[in-house]
């Protein structure tokens, strides 16, 4: 669907009055590690995505350029930023002048970008952005993004997703109408807090669930610039990735996964795999970051493309070598109990480091026969499944170790 040009005009207002808050107030959040490259590409891996030689990268609303200049010392490829705020693009390129010769940071309105001069990436960042832009710049991210995405390459988009995003944002919505949008930025934050505390305070007198769910969102809400960015800016909403994959599917993308693994990833193709994704985020939703790929997307997930695992569990026990079942557990909690002793020996080398997939089937293999075990017949097969689902239970995760 196209914007009508009373559509267009609106959007570009909101727009202009989103650099001058951006300007007012700089948003600098750290950069995610779960972003880094290695991870990104390793999920992409799962379902056959991957870079041919070092990765390119896109970062759509860029803000300070946190997270662009981390995946600077992750790849050689070239680095391109765009923001509408100018003060933002400044400390972008302060951020990157160490790479200026691979660097580029854009000053411009999204509904501006020319995708045949922004160029083709393998991987493309829009954070912080999608939920909180009007439909006509929210069309444009998403026709960039398939346009600019080379064969192969990932796109990571953050967005809130399902039923929690939707009480998100009727609670901004009762944010918005609670504070007087004369007053200055500070009075506007504090009426605003206190608004979060009063919806706190008479959520506890009714059902507890719905209580709990507040107290969760409306602790997200301590930092200025969230309440500013996000719960005062009247275009947020929820989405669903549903709506992400029927935009980018005609480009040839198709919904991979969130980046925390989800129970739908075994499904293919990509669009049911979306589906999967609203059914689970109607219950469970909330803070996504819906990863979608170029011609990789249609496949069923396949732990064999993968580089490399990497594990955050470590064994509980000691006694024997392969006590069955054996506790793996998480430094920050939850674990799982592992009966087949090829995988217990695969974790038990992954937590030592991430592991290329080829050495690891071998290492595993000869943990087992060293303890006088047998390895099962089509062990690398049975352990490819087994870390696929352990991916999908948030034990273990998948990392490309570059090109
Ligand atoms: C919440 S910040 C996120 C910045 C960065 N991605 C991060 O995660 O730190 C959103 C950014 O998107 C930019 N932005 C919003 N609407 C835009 C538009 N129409 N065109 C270009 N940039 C836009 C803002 O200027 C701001 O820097």
């Amino acid at each position: 669907m196209t914007s009508s040009d009373g559509e267009d005009q609106a959007a570009r207002a909101f727009n202009a009055k989103t650099a001058e808050r951006y300007d007012a107030t700089a948003y600098v959040s750290a950069a995610d590690p779960m972003l880094d490259l290695e991870r990104v590409i390793g999920l992409g891996a799962l379902y056959g995505c991957g870079p041919d030689g070092a990765p390119d990268v896109l970062d759509i609303g860029c803000g300070a350029g946190v997270q662009l200049e981390r995946a600077a010392g992750q790849t050689t490829g070239v680095l391109v930023g765009t923001d509408i705020s100018r003060s933002a693009c400044a400390a972008a390129q302060a951020r990157l002048s160490a790479y200026a010769g691979r660097a580029r940071i854009i000053a411009s309105d999204i509904l501006d970008l020319d995708p045949a001069v922004l160029g083709r990436f393998d991987v493309i960042y829009c954070v912080g952005v999608l939920y909180v832009a009007p439909a006509p710049v929210r069309r444009r991210i998403l026709a960039l993004i398939g346009a600019c995405l080379k064969p192969g390459g990932v796109a990571v988009i953050s967005y809130y997703a399902g039923g929690m995003g939707l009480m998100r944002a009727e609670l901004n919505r009762m944010i918005r109408a609670a504070v007087e949008p004369g007053q200055s930025l500070e009075v506007r934050l504090d009426q605003a807090r206190f608004f979060l505390n009063d919806v706190a305070g008479q959520s506890k007198r009714g059902d507890p669930g719905l209580a709990a769910q507040t107290a969760q969102q409306s602790a997200t809400y301590t930092d200025g610039p969230t309440l500013l960015h996000e719960a005062l800016c009247e275009e947020m909403r929820a989405l669903h990735t549903t709506e992400l994959q029927a935009a980018l599917e005609p480009e040839g993308a198709g919904f991979l996964s969130y980046m925390h693994g989800m129970p739908y990833a075994g499904i293919a193709p990509s669009s049911r795999r979306a589906v999967g994704a609203d059914i689970f985020d109607f219950m469970w939703g909330g803070y996504r970051y819906g990863v979608f790929g170029k011609s990789g997307g249609q496949g069923e997930p396949s732990a064999a493309m993968v580089q490399a695992w990497t594990t955050v569990l470590s064994r509980q026990a000691g006694g024997p070598a392969f006590p069955i079942p054996s506790e793996y557990r998480a430094a920050g909690g939850g674990g799982v109990r592992v009966v087949q002793p090829l995988v217990q020996a695969a974790l038990d080398v992954m937590g030592r480091g991430a592991m290329p997939r080829a050495r690891l089937h071998a290492a595993a293999a000869g943990r087992l026969t060293e303890a006088g075990l047998v390895v099962p017949d089509g062990a690398e097969a049975l352990l490819d499944g087994e870390l696929l689902k352990l991916w999908l239970a948030g034990g273990a995760s998948p990392l490309w170790l570059g090109a």
